[in-house]
């Protein structure tokens, strides 16, 4: 389930990121051309490495991608995990020598729900919510 209002677009030319919080009715351009919108979970097969995990511990947010942990390679990786709690957006771009996980410290954690979101290079948007 994504947030309401929320979009990520993706350059396919540059592999720019691009986000809004509402929908404006417009769709972004990059490298000359209009970004690619990009929706959660529109694959079925792979969820199980790819579905992001919300963990709650000790007022900090751990975020792992994957049941089994997704690769972390130059052809195949998670680029970045975003986590979003109401009106704030927290975005963590991953290395190639990173695990798939990001832990979220100064993230509010209130009454609201947090959702998580990830992008493979490969297999496109993931998200789930706690
Ligand atoms: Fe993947």
């Amino acid at each position: 389930m994504q947030q309401e209002g929320l979009k990520f677009y993706r350059c396919n030319t540059c592999g720019n990121l691009f986000l809004t919080m509402v929908d404006p009715n417009v769709t972004p351009t990059c490298c000359g051309t209009s970004m690619e919108v990009l929706e959660a979970n529109k694959l079925h097969d792979n969820a199980e490495k790819h579905v992001p995990i919300i963990d709650v511990q000790n007022g900090a947010i751990n975020v792992k991608v994957g049941i089994q942990a997704h690769p972390m390679s130059k052809e195949h990786r998670i680029e970045w995990i975003a986590l979003t709690n109401g009106d704030r957006v927290e975005i963590q771009k991953l290395g190639l020598t990173s695990a798939p996980t990001a832990t979220f410290s100064d993230m509010p954690i209130g009454d609201g729900k947090l959702h998580a979101y990830s992008f493979c290079n490969i297999h496109g948007l993931w998200s789930s919510e706690k």
